[in-house]
């Protein structure tokens, strides 16, 4: 057994092995062990908070249009599930509040913010945290800085998820952690260097680096002393942690 909890962060639920961002995804993640669950969130037409990854419905449900354009009733007429494998016929585009329900509060929630519609989303997505009691065990990451500053200004014990694909991952850090105190650094695993490991746990931040699928890729991120890594496979990291 590994002495340092690394965390399983399950990449839009399972999402090698079921439809991603959908509860059927979520549940897998959890049946596999996973300490954390990633998903992807937008704002409704009509103002509500919804899991999905692309901007539009049309890659993973069975029909199309923008989620901006789309109420929760239209979204929850799609099928989400068909188009990875017919046994997940019927299953639905799932709201936040949905996942929340789902999920064991001991279960970390990685909430990325995909696009605030003009900082719109930001206090619906405060407000929904604090009513399910799940400000403790989550974080919000965004490749858009300024919504993490954004949130940190509506409610000060949000942790925030600094998520990033260029070099150097120091640079990024140093401009984001004068603004405000960031929790977690989230980068391309691809453009990640031991040193930078280092130095930002040196800082006292977690490291997340996405998306880690290959047992080779795993091992070397675990190598590197990350705090957790973030896959569509998280029983197959589960496994690896287990024998080390
Ligand atoms: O949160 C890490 C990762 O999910 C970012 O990339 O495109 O899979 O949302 P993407
Ligand atoms: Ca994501």
């Amino acid at each position: 057994m590994y002495n340092k909890r690394i965390l399983t962060i399950a990449h839009r639920g399972a999402a090698g092995d079921a439809p991603e961002n959908t509860l059927a995804a979520f549940r897998l993640g959890l049946e596999q062990g996973c300490d954390a669950i990633e998903l992807d969130v937008h704002l409704s037409k009509d103002g509500e908070i919804v899991v999905c990854h692309d901007h539009t419905i049309n890659r993973t449900s069975d029909r199309s249009g923008a989620i901006c354009e789309l109420t929760v009733d239209e979204l929850k007429q799609a099928d989400a599930g068909s188009w990875f494998h017919e046994r997940y016929e019927g299953e639905q585009i799932p709201l936040l509040e949905e996942v929340f329900e789902l999920v064991p509060p001991d279960v970390m929630i990685n909430i990325e913010i995909k696009d605030s519609r003009g900082r719109k989303l930001e206090p619906v997505l405060i407000e929904l945290m604090k009513r399910n009691n799940r400000i403790e065990n989550v974080v919000v990451s965004s490749f858009d800085h300024k919504s993490l500053v954004f949130l940190k200004l509506l409610e000060e014990e949000v942790k925030l998820g600094l998520l990033y694909d260029c070099n150097p991952v120091r640079h990024s850090l140093m401009a984001a952690t004068a603004e405000v105190p960031i929790y977690s650094l989230h980068p391309n695993f691809k453009r990640l260097g031991n040193e930078d490991v280092r130095d930002v746990i040196e800082q006292g931040l977690q490291v997340y680096p996405y998306t880690i699928n290959d047992e080779d890729l795993m091992a070397n991120a675990i190598n590197y002393g990350v705090s957790g890594i973030i896959t569509d496979y998280p029983g197959r990291l589960k496994r690896l942690l287990d024998q080390i």
